[in-house]
């Protein structure tokens, strides 16, 4: 008798916590007697003939400290449903119907797709189109609505923690300012939890615009009280009072990219205070490495319950993260719900407490 087969694919950005993920659906499928096929590139694998490979326990078995994902990802192709500043767009109906034909000839009775808020809008079509699709949220940005918390934001984050760690001892031997840009397209999260936890003395997200005269005047005042060094942390995605995010390139057929802000922050510090500055973009650093505990724990229990979700035929939900636990939410209530960084977030009110200046 053939084994129940399920299948499972990356897509989108990768992040630390990918390869938690295949090996906790593999295991628990396992418990199961099912079969799991991973597809190559994600939602790609899915067009004739049909790019996978079977996974197993053993395949699977030392990947989870692996940053990546094993099955490969992208965030372009035929699938995208997102396009330049999260613009929706429809996925062909030829291409549809072509995936469909794959899955049907695999045999494969629920899809596990892990992925952010644009693969999740693909997977909420296809879901509508009568796939058994199943959500894993992913994101380094842990920008997410439908879930307290995603995985790969606290290896991101741990990456922004040693890069301060390494800025301050070189930018304080120099009296300079240091300038670090993180990820963080429409949320600061990255740049909030790594700045505070790296001792950055100003922080600037895309929910707070700031000014250069307030940020300026705070490292001024800094260097009155005798702290000739100063740490900026800067989401790629922030931008001044009144200003618009700078734009690094106009997208690969997906969504558009940012990137710059670092450069320009440091150049306006140095022109009103005098001093030396330098910029450093941490950029794809935070995405790749081995992820941390708190990640290979989140990801191998969302793996587990997202197979859990297939067994009871929960079809169009994902695995969310809510008061320590793995719940199932629908698809549909999750997506296009970003979780963005509030003024009076705790996190934000302690970082004032301590003396960090959002430049407001
Ligand atoms: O969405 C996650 C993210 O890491 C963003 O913070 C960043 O702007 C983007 O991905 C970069 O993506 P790419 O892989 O296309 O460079």
């Amino acid at each position: 008798m053939l084994k129940k087969r399920i299948g499972i694919l990356t897509s989108g950005g990768d992040c630390p916590g990918l390869n938690a993920v295949i090996r906790g659906v593999v295991r628990a499928a396992d418990k199961l007697n099912w079969e799991v096929i991973g597809f190559v590139d994600g939602f790609e694998g899915l067009l004739a003939p049909g790019d996978y490979r079977i996974l197993d326990r053993h395949t699977t078995a030392t990947i989870m400290s692996q940053g990546g994902t094993i099955l490969g990802t992208t965030n372009k192709g035929h699938f995208v449903s997102k396009v330049g500043k999260g613009d929706k767009t429809a996925v062909a109906p030829e291409t549809v119907e072509n995936a469909r034909e794959i899955l049907g000839k695999l045999r494969v009775e629920g899809l596990i797709l892990v992925g952010g808020d644009g693969s999740l809008t693909t997977g909420l079509q296809l879901f509508e189109a009568g796939f058994p699709i199943i959500g894993v949220p992913k994101t380094i940005d842990n920008d997410l609505e439908a879930t307290a918390m995603t995985f790969g934001f606290d290896s991101a984050v741990a990456c922004v923690v040693d890069a301060l760690d390494r800025l301050q001892t070189t930018g304080s031997s120099h009296k300079r300012i240091m300038v670090l840009e993180v990820m963080g397209r429409h949320a600061g999260w990255i740049a909030l939890y790594g700045g505070l936890a790296g001792g950055a003395n100003a922080i600037l997200l895309p929910e707070i615009p700031f000014t250069y005269e307030k940020l300026a005047n705070y490292i001024r005042q800094r260097d009155r009280d005798g702290y000739f060094s100063s740490m900026v942390v800067v989401a790629e995605g922030a931008t001044t009072a009144g200003g618009t995010e700078v734009v690094k390139a106009g997208g690969n057929g997906g969504e558009y990219k940012l990137g710059g802000i670092g450069e320009i922050v440091s150049h306006e510090l140095a022109t009103r205070t005098g001093k030396e500055t330098r910029h450093c973009v941490l950029g794809h650093l935070q995405r790749g490495g081995a992820p941390t505990t708190l990640d290979r724990l989140l990801g191998t229990r969302f793996g587990v319950g997202a197979v859990d979700l297939i067994r009871q035929g929960r079809f169009g939900q994902m695995v969310s993260y809510q008061n320590y636990q793995v719940l199932g939410v629908p698809i549909a209530e999750a997506v296009n719900k970003l979780k963005r960084v509030t003024p009076d977030n705790q996190v934000v009110q302690t970082a004032r407490a301590v003396d960090v200046c959002f430049g407001d």
